[in-house]
């Protein structure tokens, strides 16, 4: 059965691709590698002794991603393209509403005119905004905050009146939580342009001496060691995720909305602690003040995600530290 992966060379598409083709499926990427790298192919074939197709071009384009759908038989589609950088879309905010919006109203428009309706959607937990408590269900109420986490939910709101629309669309939103981490074999990883916007690819930058140390903003947030607190995930468990999201909707038919998170919060200090030791390197951080918009705790509560997709993340906070590790020192550069 193919399976197309629109942003499928990025950082949780290449890593999905891999599990995808373990569970016996075939994907096939589509990416425009405006944040990813070609390399990253042959890294896949190492990783899953096969070559695996790649299309490029943009998801923008819909008459190419109609013509796409038709030619590979594609029989579901994770959709993974879009751009990220919360502060970028403070910045340019007309760039993350064409590309993530525009993105997703083009691909849906290809795949409703080749009778796809299969679609598994990459949400995440910004779409909380600042939550009233933890750990979060998802029945919590929606905000944002930044242009970013707009375009989430008014892509989360398209896709219910597509379904109000016409039921026999089979919709899997995946609200993801923190990832990080790497494949074990160190071939595959994050591999941020310019400086990381998140936690843990700046530390492991810091632990291998590209940037000198890590600020740390705010600790004195009503957490315990006044750090912030965040569910980090493994990108092994968020791949796997992704494959028993689509099972349940190739076999059961029904769309949902879950979170993918360990339920599990830990501190900006346990991070730097816990990446000091799988690395065995000293991470200097320095304490910044806080900055705007970021909330104190942010953790998932993952009982939906068990009950409806039958998984739940296995990997300790030290394992993702250890494989984020092995990706970084293996690859200081990254692709390039
Ligand atoms: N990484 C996170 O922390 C995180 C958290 C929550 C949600 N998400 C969402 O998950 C998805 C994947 O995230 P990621 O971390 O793998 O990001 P990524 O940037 O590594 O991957 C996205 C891929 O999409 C491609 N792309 C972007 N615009 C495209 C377009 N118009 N046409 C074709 N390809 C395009 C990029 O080249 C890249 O390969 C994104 O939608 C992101 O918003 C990520």
């Amino acid at each position: 059965m193919n399976i197309l992966l629109t942003g499928g060379a990025g950082y949780i598409g290449s890593h999905t691709c891999v599990a995808l083709i373990e569970a016996g499926l075939t994907p096939v990427i589509l990416d425009n590698f405006s944040n990813s790298h070609p390399a990253v192919l042959e890294r896949l074939r190492q990783i899953s002794g096969q070559a695996v197709v790649c299309e490029k071009g943009d998801v923008l384009d819909t008459p190419w991603v109609t013509d796409l759908l038709l030619r590979h038989e594609i029989a579901a589609v994770l959709h993974f393209a879009g751009d990220k950088a919360v502060g970028e879309s403070v910045a340019q905010p007309l760039k993350y509403y064409r590309n993530n919006i525009g993105g997703a109203v083009s691909l849906l428009d290809a795949m409703q005119a080749t009778d796809c309706r299969t679609l598994v959607f990459s949400s995440s937990a910004t779409v909380y905004g600042d939550p009233a408590s933890v750990p979060i269900t998802e029945d919590f109420p929606r905000q944002h905050t930044n242009p970013y986490g707009h375009t989430k939910l008014v892509i989360e709101d398209m896709l219910a009146a597509m379904q109000v629309a016409d039921a026999s669309w089979r919709l899997g939103v995946l609200r993801y939580f923190n990832p990080v981490g790497a494949h074990p074999s160190g071939l595959i990883g994050e591999d941020p342009s310019g400086i990381p916007n998140n936690l843990m690819p700046f530390v492991a930058q810091v632990a291998i001496g590209k940037r000198p140390f890590l600020n740390v903003y705010g600790n004195d947030y009503a957490t315990p060691d006044g750090t912030g607190v965040r569910d980090y995930i493994h990108v092994q468990d968020l791949a796997e995720g992704h494959v028993a999201a689509l099972q349940a909707l190739l076999e059961k038919g029904e769309s949902f909305t879950v979170n993918l998170g360990t339920g599990r919060g830990n501190s900006v200090l346990e991070v730097v602690k816990a990446f000091e030791q799988a690395s065995d390197q000293p991470i200097p951080y320095q304490i910044a003040p806080r900055r705007a918009g970021d909330v104190a705790q942010c953790y998932a509560e993952t009982a939906l995600a068990k009950a409806l997709l039958g998984w739940s993340a296995k990997h300790s906070l030290a394992g993702m530290c250890a494989d984020a590790w092995r990706w970084q020192s293996g690859n200081p550069d990254g692709y390039k």
